[in-house]
């Protein structure tokens, strides 16, 4: 008898644990109806495999579960979330070497120049939040007075202060590579490098900040870097400045999956945004008390051949490559939906500061699997062809593939009809699960069609094929 029997009452959302709070990434999936799935289809210590990981939900939810997760993704995140919270760091060291680096960069002149002033109600020195732009001029601020204890935007120009420090690493990476970047948006930023998505002064203190975690010895530094991630895109030209009625003066955040070049926007305070990212609401502190509350303790290693002796394994390689090294008992993935999120480029903004900080986090863009100016729709049914016949050798006899996917583009649902027809699985189950969050397609498309996605299980036709 199969042993897939996909849950039929309607699942809903909980609450996501704060741990899958702690990176940005694009159409995470609720946490519990991914584990219920992975109870319902395997049995406590069968393998359960996720080619397209994104943000590790089928490996902690299969870890969860008492399962044994086999992960893959290209993209370096993966592995830098899962190396974190398989860490059992000292959290007050970590606020200790947070705060450390927090007071030198206040103690600069730099600092002080571009990011301090003299609050025009009480004349004592503060600290500002934010610069908001507009049409290219950062004509109002925002702070926190300490001493009047309220809040003040301020409508002024404060001079703007250059870096004069060349001596730290900077990150480079020439967006005209990207199939995203149009000339447009480089006339728009100012410029064709990725440095260019930061204003010279969040550029140079980013770069301080960074400087600081790698001349860490203790462990602590890796917590750090976890809290450097949190910062990077809010730090970016690409916020949004929120609507009057908002009334949310001190923070805002990168919304669309898309490098934005935006005429207004606002310039958050990288040290500011550094404190919440390690104290703050779903901050460092935050995610890895939760990852010490949900999860067990756990080793993992990025090579297949260790599956007996850790925990779970996790592999940063092209799925279209793993072909062989394991049997798995269920394939529950995520994978790309065409050509909706272009994953790999959007997370250069991460990726490029994460690969100076240890080269194992690379990633090439020309494996991914996606859809766009420079890959075709035929590219990717190729490509996914060759996923899921790998998968289907992976798979022990009688185990099942679930897929979610979405989409409001017709030749994204044409590639998976082609793919299906291509492959030896045919569709067993299918239903709509309606997410709390937004999917995917929801994200891309203004109009807000797609809160939901659909799953899909598949079985293997030359197993027990009864036609669809
Ligand atoms: C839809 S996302 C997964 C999102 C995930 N559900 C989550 O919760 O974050 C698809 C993932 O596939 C990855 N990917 C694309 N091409 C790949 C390839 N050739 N091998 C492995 N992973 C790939 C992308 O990096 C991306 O993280
Ligand atoms: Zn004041």
């Amino acid at each position: 008898m199969s042993r897939i029997m996909i849950v039929k009452q309607k699942l809903h959302e909980d609450t996501r644990p704060t741990l899958y709070r702690g990176l940005k990434y694009w159409g995470k999936k609720p946490h519990n109806v991914w584990r219920r799935l992975i109870e319902d289809n395997t049995q406590p210590k069968d393998v359960v495999y996720d080619p397209f990981a994104g943000s590790a939900l089928t490996f902690f939810e299969s870890l969860k579960a008492g399962r044994v997760p086999v992960i893959a993704d290209i993209n370096p995140l993966t592995l830098f979330l899962v190396d974190v919270y398989s860490k059992s760091f000292d959290l007050q060291k970590i606020k200790v070497l947070a705060d450390k680096i927090t007071t030198k960069i206040r103690q600069t002149g730099f600092y002080k120049k571009n990011y301090t002033c003299e609050c025009p109600h009480c004349h004592k020195l503060v600290e500002i939040y934010n610069y908001r732009w507009h049409n290219g001029t950062p004509d109002e601020f925002s702070y926190k007075c300490p001493h009047c204890q309220k809040t003040y935007t301020i409508r002024n120009t404060i001079p703007y202060t250059q870096s004069s420090d060349s001596k730290k690493w900077k990150p480079s990476f020439d967006l005209r590579e990207l199939s995203i970047v149009t000339p447009a948006l480089i006339n728009k930023i100012g410029g064709s490098n990725i440095t260019d998505l930061w204003t010279d002064r969040n550029l140079a203190l980013l770069c301080a900040i960074f400087d600081h975690i790698r001349k860490i010895k203790d462990e602590e530094k890796d917590a750090l870097m976890f809290g450097f991630m949190q910062i990077l895109h809010l730090t970016t030209k690409m916020c949004a400045l929120r609507g009057n009625g908002a009334n949310r003066p001190l923070s805002t955040s990168w919304g669309r999956p898309a490098f934005l070049g935006l005429s207004s926007f606002m310039e958050q305070n990288p040290v500011i945004q550094f404190e919440r990212a390690i104290y703050g609401n779903a901050g460092v502190i935050q995610c890895l008390e939760s990852r010490y509350k949900y999860l067990p303790p756990y080793t993992y290693s990025t090579d297949i051949k260790d599956l007996h002796k850790v925990d779970g394994i996790v592999l940063l390689r092209d799925c279209k490559a793993i072909k062989t090294g394991f049997h798995a008992n269920l394939v529950i993935t995520d994978p790309p939906y065409g050509s909706i999120i272009q994953y790999g480029e959007l997370s250069l903004v991460w990726n490029v500061w994460l690969n100076q900080y240890d080269p194992k986090y690379t990633m090439s863009l020309k494996q991914e699997i996606i859809v766009n100016r420079k890959k075709s729709h035929e590219q990717y049914v190729n490509d996914m062809v060759k996923v899921w016949n790998n998968c289907q050798n992976l798979l022990e006899q009688d185990a099942n593939v679930i897929v979610t996917y979405n989409s409001n583009s017709k030749e994204d649902w044409q590639a998976l009809q082609q793919i299906l027809r291509r492959t030896d699985l045919y569709v067993k189950e299918q239903r709509i699960q309606k997410n709390k969050r937004s999917s995917e397609a929801n994200v891309s498309c203004k109009k807000g069609i797609g809160i939901t996605d659909y799953y899909f299980v598949l079985g293997t036709k030359n197993v027990d094929y009864k036609g669809f």
